[in-house]
Order: structure tokens, then C-alpha cells, then sequence
């Protein structure tokens, strides 16, 4: 057994060590018939040209097969009732309270129209409606989600109320969040912030003491290791958005939501289609199986690792299509997560594949809940709503052999995240940015804290035992931690940002996110970024570019060359391919979508800077690079159109204010600071 360990590892790590690097074909261009090799079996004939391939795919957990009315394209299923919804124990029952909840209805209706008599502000006032909405959640939370949709329809708030807040879609989490919040406090005036159309001003962050958090104080010679010389590969996929309901030929310019399915058209054109929806997809649309396998194709040939394989891949989340939220369901999540990690480990060898959770890879979207809330509201599955999800997930990780049992134990106890100490001395560490997200509305829950689900007292720890034992460390994640800090909430992030100036840079060798869909970057300073220079630069986020191209974007992907033994990053090779030209393959099976190589990061910038071919892209190059932009404003239109993988949709960054914006979220690693930048220049879609 010992014997088979050791000769696993020697054929793992015989790649590590070359000194340099050849990529692949320079463009790969895909075959234009579906390879029908990659499924077993299917419900369709895969090769049509006129429409989408129907796998036949089974659940690991249940060995059940996914029926084909799941992802029939002609036929979205809504309304799904088979989940399980969770709920706060009741006082009474939702036919009892029927009276109560139209009190509260008035009551709410009432408080708002309290505006026209000049009683409180729109803060004030919302706060009081939410206070009478969780009295109801406290004795009828089953009746939430009506409560909601009748408010939501009486104020125009949406014009999907029962399709997102009803009891089939976001009423259930409502009712908890309302039960468990202090909404009259902090937690309120955030909803109120971020829900409720800025009717309070956004609080400002909690006071952060961090006396006592870190185990050890840092060392004093906190210095990165001297690079080795040593070369590995490394791909870093994102947000694949697999839409396996994309209907060919149906309407991708359609009005709103998702495009190329067939039950949503253009409003103005209800009879007829404007722009079908090309075969290999289009830049209103999530990725449709040609699209999919073609990318997935191209991935080894373009990077020179056909036959062998990367070192290891990171995927930064996002697998599931971006369906409205009753066309969601657990099933849906379950197939999706199924048959894309099943295609990675057919498509992209035999390297590892470490996986960050998305925020579309969960049920409800977007969701995750702190274990800490069945215990607050008395009912302990509360706590484990989403363990089918983590179950799910680490079963199909542990399965393709990316993660050992144990690791597999972790991730299902710690909200599908988990580490590994790698035997070649890197320890790489998940996060469900989740916990940290906007949209996730069981943060909203005891937001005065930090860490209320305990996940960034994890990576401490984590980063500490990896400083011990002298490894060094990546983060890997969905939702980033800053750039214009729209994305993430300010608490977590800010705490976040202590840690990682703890730990870097002789730990922390790379952080890694998505969720953006774009090619972006960010800096860690020490000191929270009281003082920005290239000595005080300590650590860079890398943002992957997307598979889908959803929105306006072209598809691409990523591979690293890293020092082998440091884990640094020496170079960034990135690919796409251009949504624009889909139109043109379709109903033809010469060829599929062409993949081109886009950009070396290390030849892109840096010109200006003086950095031994040896030395890393890290956060003082990267710093280096920020200020040589600040001197050549150009580079920033060169960034801008990488931003988007050179699609032809992107917008300029010419004006002053575009320029100073972006290399102010370049240089901004939480939500706090992000927010401090100018805001309205942070995507190109
Ligand atoms: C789904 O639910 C909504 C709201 O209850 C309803 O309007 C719609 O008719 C339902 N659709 C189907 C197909 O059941
Ligand atoms: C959660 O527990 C409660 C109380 O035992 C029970 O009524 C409810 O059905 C459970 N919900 C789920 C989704 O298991
Ligand atoms: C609420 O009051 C403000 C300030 O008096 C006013 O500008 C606004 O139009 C009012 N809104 C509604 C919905 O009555
Ligand atoms: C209060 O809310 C109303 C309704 O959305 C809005 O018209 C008004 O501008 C808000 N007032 C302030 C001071 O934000
Ligand atoms: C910060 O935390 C430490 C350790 O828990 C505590 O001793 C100290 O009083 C705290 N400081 C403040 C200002 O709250
Ligand atoms: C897309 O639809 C809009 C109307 O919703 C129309 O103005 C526009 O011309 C359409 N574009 C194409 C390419 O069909
Ligand atoms: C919120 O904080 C209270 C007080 O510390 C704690 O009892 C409760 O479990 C927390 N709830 C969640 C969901 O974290
Ligand atoms: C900021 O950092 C620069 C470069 O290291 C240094 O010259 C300067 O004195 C620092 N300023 C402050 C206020 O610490
Ligand atoms: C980046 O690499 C350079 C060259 O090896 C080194 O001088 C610098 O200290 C490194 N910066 C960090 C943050 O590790
Ligand atoms: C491709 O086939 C569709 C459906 O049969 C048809 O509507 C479309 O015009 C064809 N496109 C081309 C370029 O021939
Ligand atoms: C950049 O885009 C703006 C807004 O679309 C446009 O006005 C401007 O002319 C563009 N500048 C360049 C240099 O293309
Ligand atoms: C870090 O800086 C941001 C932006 O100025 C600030 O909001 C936040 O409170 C600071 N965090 C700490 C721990 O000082």
C-alpha cells in the first residue's frame, strides 16, 4: 500500500520540475460535429444541428436517472414542489393567522403611506415595516411568502413577485431571515441598504479588534520564498454556466432574463424570432453543450497538455445556468454539478481539480445558511438545508479521486469548503463566498459580526497550520472580495483583508475568484491600505475570465505557469474564442468555434518595469503594474479590452474618471475599500 503511494506521487509530480514551458496549437478550432463520446447515452440524436444534446445522466447520491422533462428545452419546468422547504417552527397555522397577516399587510402599507404626513425617513419607515413582517415570521412563517408577494405586487417592487418571492422560490428563506434578524438594528439597515431600494444608507463597517484573533503575531522575516526555477501547469476555469434548457434557434435577443429559451421571447415580437440563437452560443445566453464541449476540447489542445494533463486545475464556481428563480430547483443543481464535473475529469486529465462553490451552484440560489441559525431559532435543520448540496458536491469530488474521504468529511461539515495540505508542499484552501455575498440573505443575519459562520476563523487556522508546517498556501473562491466592492459585503471582507496581510507573502503564494465573468485582478496592502506602494503590496487575487459569455462577453479560460516549488505565478496564458462569429456556424458540420490564444499576462505589461525573468507575477509586480498604468493611461484600454476576452461589445476606458476608477478597484481587496473608489466603471458587459 506505501509502495502504491509513493509511485502514485512520482508519476503525479513528474511534470514539476521542467524549466520551461510550451503551450499547445496556437488556435484549435472545433470539430463541428457534437462528440458523442463524452455521454453514455442520450435522449436525443446528439449530432443534430437544429438542436442541443439531452444526456442521459444519473445522480450519484440517489443512482437515480435525471428524467428527460428536467432540462427539455420546449418544456422548462417552473414551479417545482418536490424540495423540501424549511421553515421556523409556527404559533399558529397559516389558515389561523389569515387574519393577522392582512393586519401586517395594512400595517406595512400604512407605515409606508406615514411618507405623505412627513412622519420618519424611508429608513425609519422600513424599518418599521420589517419589524411587523418578522412578528409574523415568529408566528407564521409558512405565511411569509404570500405577505411578501402581496407587498411586492402593492408597491410594483418587481414584476416577478410570485415566480421569485412565493413559497416555491424565496419565500422560505425570507421567513428565516426575518425570524432570526435584529431588524430594528444593524441587520435591518443593511436589508433597507441593499433590498429595499437604498431606503437607509449603507451602516458603516463594524470596528474590527483583532487583538487576540491570529494564534502568533507574524514573523519577522515574513519573505516569500526565492523562486526554484521549476515550472508546473496550472488551468483556471470559471463560471461555466452550462444551460443544458439552451434552445437553438430560439430568441437570443429577448427582452429580459435569460435568452435562447424557448419560453422567453422578445416582447415587442411575441410571434416572431429577431436573432435566433446560434448553435455554439451568444452573448445574452449561458453556455449550451456545443459551446460547452467545444471549449472543453480546445482546453488541452490549445495548452499543450494533451495526453498529459495539468498539475492541477482550480475552478472558482458557477456551474448552473442563471434560470429564474422558479425555474430552479434542487434536481436542476443536482444534474448540472453532475455533468460538469463528470466532462472535467473526462475532458481535462488526470491532475486534481480543486472546486470553489458558486453562488449559482445552491438552491435557492445564491443561498447558504450559518450553522449557528437552527440553534438561534430551535429547529436544528435550519442548520443543514443545504447538506444535500455539500453532500452532493464532495461525493462527486471524492469520486473523480480530486479529494481524499476526509477532505470529502470537511467540505460537508464546513459548508462545501475544505483544504488540503498537497504532498509537493502547497495547501489549498476553499472558501464558500456565499458567506460573504450581498445577495445571500442569511447574511443578513448578525451582520454586526464578522465571521457569523465561522468560515474566515477557518482559513486562519488553516493559513496558520500552513505557516507551520512552512507550505505555502492558495485561496480559492467564487464571489471576489473587492474590486469596486459591489459584490461583497463589508464586514467579512474587511476581516478577510486582516488575514490575508497576516499571512502574506510568505504563505499566501495566489487568491483566486470569478464571479464576475471578467479578467480582473486585485491587490492586498499591509496595514489595511493605509499606505499604497509597492512595498506594502502583499498578496493578487486573479479573477478568471468565463466560459459563458453571458453578458456581452466572449468565452475563455486560463492556464498558469507557476514555480513548482514556490507556487508563485511566473505567467498567465489566456484563451477565447469569439461569440460573435457563432452565427456563422450554424447548420453546417464542417467545423465548430475557433479558440485563440488571447495574452501573456507577462508580456502584456511591465514593459516600463525592471523584473528578472525569474521573479513572479506577484503583488509588488502587479502594484508596478497599476503605476504603469497611471503613467500610460493606454494600457488601461488594453486591460479593458482583455477584461472582456476582446469582445467586440466591450465599452472603452479612454475618460479620466474610467481610468482612476479601475486602478482604484485593481488596487482594492475588500468590500470596504472598493467602495471608497468611484463607482460605475467596474464591468465591461
Ligand atoms: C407557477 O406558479 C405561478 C404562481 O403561482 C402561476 O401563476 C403559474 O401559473 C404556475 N405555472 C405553472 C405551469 O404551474
Ligand atoms: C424540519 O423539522 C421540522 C420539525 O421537526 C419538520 O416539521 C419539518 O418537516 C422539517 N423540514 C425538513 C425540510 O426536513
Ligand atoms: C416621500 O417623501 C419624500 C420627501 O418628502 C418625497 O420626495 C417622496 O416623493 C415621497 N415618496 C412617496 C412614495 O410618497
Ligand atoms: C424615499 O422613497 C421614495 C420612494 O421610493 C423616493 O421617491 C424618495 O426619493 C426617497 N427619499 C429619500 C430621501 O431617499
Ligand atoms: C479586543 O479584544 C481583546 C481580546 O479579546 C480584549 O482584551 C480587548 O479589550 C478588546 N478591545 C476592545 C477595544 O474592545
Ligand atoms: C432586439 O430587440 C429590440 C427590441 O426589444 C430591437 O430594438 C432590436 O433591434 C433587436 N435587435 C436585433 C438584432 O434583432
Ligand atoms: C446570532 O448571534 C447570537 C448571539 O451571539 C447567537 O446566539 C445566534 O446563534 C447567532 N445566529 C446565527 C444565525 O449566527
Ligand atoms: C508609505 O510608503 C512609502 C514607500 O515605502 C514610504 O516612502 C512612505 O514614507 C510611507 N508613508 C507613510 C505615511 O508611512
Ligand atoms: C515579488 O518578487 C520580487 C522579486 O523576486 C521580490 O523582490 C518581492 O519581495 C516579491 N514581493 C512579494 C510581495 O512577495
Ligand atoms: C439554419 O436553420 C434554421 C432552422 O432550420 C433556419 O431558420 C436558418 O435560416 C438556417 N440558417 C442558415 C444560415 O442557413
Ligand atoms: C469611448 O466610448 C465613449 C462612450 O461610448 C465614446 O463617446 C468615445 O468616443 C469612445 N472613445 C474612443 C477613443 O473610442
Ligand atoms: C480598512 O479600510 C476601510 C476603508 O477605509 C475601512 O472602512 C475599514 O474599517 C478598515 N478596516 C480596518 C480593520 O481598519
Amino acid at each position: 500500500m506505501l509502495f502504491a503511494v509513493v509511485a502514485l506521487s512520482l508519476v503525479a509530480f513528474a511534470r514539476a520540475g521542467e524549466t520551461s514551458l510550451a503551450l499547445g496549437s496556437p488556435t484549435y478550432v472545433a470539430q463541428g460535429v457534437f462528440p458523442t463520446e463524452a455521454f453514455a447515452s442520450y435522449y436525443n440524436v446528439p449530432t443534430l444541428t437544429d438542436e442541443q444534446p439531452q444526456p442521459v445522466i444519473t445522480n450519484v447520491l440517489t443512482g437515480k436517472v435525471f428524467a428527460a422533462g428536467l432540462t427539455d428545452p420546449k418544456n422548462i419546468p417552473v414551479n417545482d414542489t418536490s424540495d423540501p422547504r424549511t421553515y421556523p417552527p409556527a404559533l399558529l397555522s397559516t389558515d389561523a393567522a389569515g387574519p393577522l397577516v392582512q393586519n401586517a399587510f395594512n400595517q406595512i402599507v400604512n407605515i409606508a403611506n406615514l411618507n405623505n404626513s412627513g412622519w420618519g425617513n424611508n429608513c425609519s419607515r422600513c424599518l418599521a415595516g420589517l419589524e411587523v413582517a418578522k412578528a409574523v415570521a415568529l408566528v407564521t412563517p409558512e405565511s411569509i411568502p404570500t405577505l411578501a408577494v402581496n407587498l411586492c405586487n402593492y408597491f410594483k417592487f418587481s414584476t416577478t413577485c410570485q415566480n421569485t418571492y412565493g413559497p416555491l422560490a424565496l419565500g422560505q428563506v425570507l421567513a428565516q431571515v426575518l425570524a432570526a434578524a435584529d431588524v430594528a438594528g444593524y441587520d435591518g439597515q443593511n436589508i433597507c441598504n441593499n433590498f429595499v431600494s437604498g431606503f437607509c444608507p449603507l451602516p458603516p463597517p463594524s470596528p474590527l479588534n483583532m487583538t487576540g484573533y491570529f494564534a502568533k503575531p507574524k514573523p519577522a522575516n515574513a519573505v516569500a520564498p526565492p523562486p526554484s526555477g521549476q515550472r508546473a501547469r496550472v488551468l483556471h476555469i470559471s463560471d461555466f454556466h452550462l444551460d443544458a434548457r439552451y434552445a437553438t434557434f430560439a430568441e437570443a435577443n429577448c427582452t429580459s432574463s435569460l435568452c435562447c429559451r424557448a419560453n422567453n421571447p422578445n416582447s415587442h415580437s411575441l410571434n416572431q424570432v429577431l436573432l435566433p440563437a446560434p448553435r455554439y452560443g451568444w452573448f445574452t445566453c449561458d453556455t449550451p453543450y456545443d459551446l460547452a464541449l467545444a471549449a472543453l476540447q480546445a482546453i488541452p489542445a490549445v495548452t499543450g497538455t494533451e495526453g498529459s494533463g495539468f498539475d492541477f486545475t482550480i475552478f472558482t464556481g458557477d456551474l448552473v445556468s442563471h434560470d429564474p428563480e422558479n425555474e430552479l430547483s434542487q434536481t436542476y443543481v443536482e444534474y448540472t454539478e453532475t455533468v460538469l464535473y463528470d466532462l472535467y475529469k473526462k475532458y481535462l486529465g488526470s491532475g486534481p481539480i480543486y472546486a470553489a462553490i458558486g453562488n449559482h451552484d445552491s438552491y435557492n440560489q445564491a443561498e447558504d445558511a450559518p450553522a449557528l441559525l437552527g440553534t438561534q431559532l430551535g429547529q436544528a435543520n435550519l442548520s443543514t438545508q443545504f447538506s444535500w448540496n455539500y453532500d452532493t458536491l464532495s461525493t462527486l469530488w471524492e469520486n473523480n479521486d480530486w479529494i481524499s474521504s476526509d477532505v470529502a468529511a470537511m467540505a460537508k461539515a464546513h459548508y462545501g469548503a475544505y483544504s488540503v495540505a498537497r504532498p509537493d508542499g502547497l495547501r489549498i484552501i476553499t472558501i464558500n463566498t456565499d458567506l460573504w455575498y450581498k445577495a445571500n440573505y442569511f447574511n443578513y443575519i448578525n451582520m454586526t459580526k464578522s465571521d457569523p459562520s465561522g468560515m474566515l476563523r477557518f482559513v486562519a487556522d488553516e493559513l496558520q497550520e500552513a505557516e507551520d508546517a512552512g507550505e505555502r498556501a492558495w485561496i480559492i473562491g467564487h464571489v471576489l472580495s473587492g474590486w469596486d466592492g459591489s459584490n461583497p459585503l463589508n464586514n467579512p471582507t474587511n476581516l478577510f483583508y486582516q488575514i490575508v496581510d497576516r499571512y502574506a507573502p510568505h504563505v499566501i503564494a495566489g487568491i483566486f475568484f470569478g464571479h464576475t465573468h471578467e479578467d480582473q485582478f486585485q491587490i492586498f496592502y499591509a496595514n489595511n491600505a493605509t499606505n499604497i506602494s509597492a512595498a506594502s503590496a502583499g498578496a493578487v487575487a486573479w479573477i478568471a475570465p468565463s466560459i459563458t459569455p453571458l453578458t456581452n462577453l466572449n468565452s475563455g479560460f486560463r492556464m498558469y505557469e507557476i514555480d513548482a516549488v514556490t507556487f508563485d505565478i511566473l505567467d498567465a496564458h489566456t484563451w477565447y474564442t469569439n461569440i460573435s462569429a457563432t452565427a456563422s456556424l450554424d447548420n453546417q458540420t464542417a467545423h465548430g468555434p475557433k479558440f485563440v490564444y488571447e495574452y501573456s499576462t507577462r508580456q502584456a505589461y511591465g514593459k516600463s518595469i525592471s523584473w528578472p525573468a525569474s521573479a513572479p507575477l506577484n503583488a509588488t509586480w502587479w502594484h508596478k503594474v497599476t503605476e504603469e498604468f497611471e503613467q500610460n493611461p493606454a494600457l488601461i484600454q488594453q486591460f479593458t479590452t482583455y477584461q472582456g476576452k476582446t469582445s467586440v461589445l466591450s465599452p472603452n476606458c479612454t475618460s479620466a474618471a474610467c481610468v482612476a476608477a479601475k486602478i482604484c478597484y485593481m488596487r482594492s481587496g475588500s468590500g470596504p475599500i472598493g467602495k471608497t473608489c468611484t463607482q460605475g466603471f467596474g464591468s465591461v458587459q
